[in-house]
């Protein structure tokens, strides 16, 4: 079902999107990994060549809207398609609002929302003009449940959510492009990697008893959702540790 689908992976480089280009390399697809360490994902092209896909990678910053949009040119160059966009990049330097800490806010906004948009733009045109395509974009049970310290990473988070259904209205009955928002809960990735916020990561040192899924989890969510019979759209997956509240 997947053999010969050209898909993107934004934040190919590590996590959910690495775990991601694996899983589906074992279909013989065509991905594009896209993030902006390219030494990492190199790395994984050479195994996705090596389980018999083929794999495209491409440098870039999603801040960047030029960059953004020459990235997807150069996949329709490549590939004259693209069927799937798996929009994860993403992060989260979470803090409290007191902290003031507005270049975090501006890199979560930056990113995790604008970003994401840059990329719909990139591959809507095309998904248009080929009758149709899938994009899922990667929430979170932050974009349900908002959490002290969370705020800014609640916004945006709330903000794909939103944006994703109204996505599916627009798009999927009348042009044939299914769009699915996925929204992990807590799994064990580099993503709190960005927190400075002191507090937060003492309170995170805090917790106990609660087991993070693995990238793989979230995976496998997004393959079933792309996968469905072509009357189905799977618009909205939350996917939770069994043991977090
Ligand atoms: N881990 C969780 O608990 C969790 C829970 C819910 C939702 N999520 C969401 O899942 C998605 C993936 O996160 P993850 O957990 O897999 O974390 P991760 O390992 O830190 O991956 C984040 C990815 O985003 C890319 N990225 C960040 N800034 C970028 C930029 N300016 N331009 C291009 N790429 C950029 C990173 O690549 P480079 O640094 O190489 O550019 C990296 O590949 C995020 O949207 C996150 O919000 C995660």
């Amino acid at each position: 079902m997947l053999q010969e689908k050209v898909i993107v992976i934004t934040g190919a480089s590590s996590g959910i999107g690495e775990a991601t280009a694996l899983l589906l390399a074992e279909q013989k697809t065509k991905l594009v990994l896209m993030a902006r360490r390219d030494d990492r994902m190199k790395v994984l092209a050479e195994k996705i060549l090596e389980m018999g896909s083929e794999a495209m990678v491409v440098k870039v910053d999603l801040v960047k809207r030029d960059e953004v949009a020459a990235a997807f040119r150069s996949v329709f160059d490549q590939w004259g398609r693209v069927d799937v966009l798996i929009n994860n990049a993403g992060l989260m330097p979470v803090s409290y609002l007191d902290k003031l800490k507005i270049d975090e806010w501006d890199r979560m906004i930056d990113v995790n929302l604008k970003g994401l948009l840059y990329c719909i733009a990139g591959v809507l045109p095309g998904m248009k003009a080929q009758g149709g395509g899938h994009i899922v974009n990667i929430s979170s049970v932050a974009g349900r449940r908002v959490w002290p310290g969370f705020a800014v990473y609640n916004a945006t988070k709330f903000g794909v959510t939103a944006l994703s259904e109204a996505m599916r209205m627009e798009l999927t009955p009348t042009m044939n492009i299914k769009v699915t928002v996925v929204e992990p809960g807590a799994v064990a990735t580099e993503l709190t990697q960005t927190i400075t916020d002191t507090d937060i990561l003492e309170s995170f040192a805090k917790r106990t008893g609660m087991v993070p899924l693995n990238p793989d989890d979230i995976a496998r969510a997004i393959k079933y959702a792309i996968t469905q019979p072509d009357s189905v759209n799977v618009s909205e997956v939350l996917v939770m540790p069994r043991t977090q509240m």
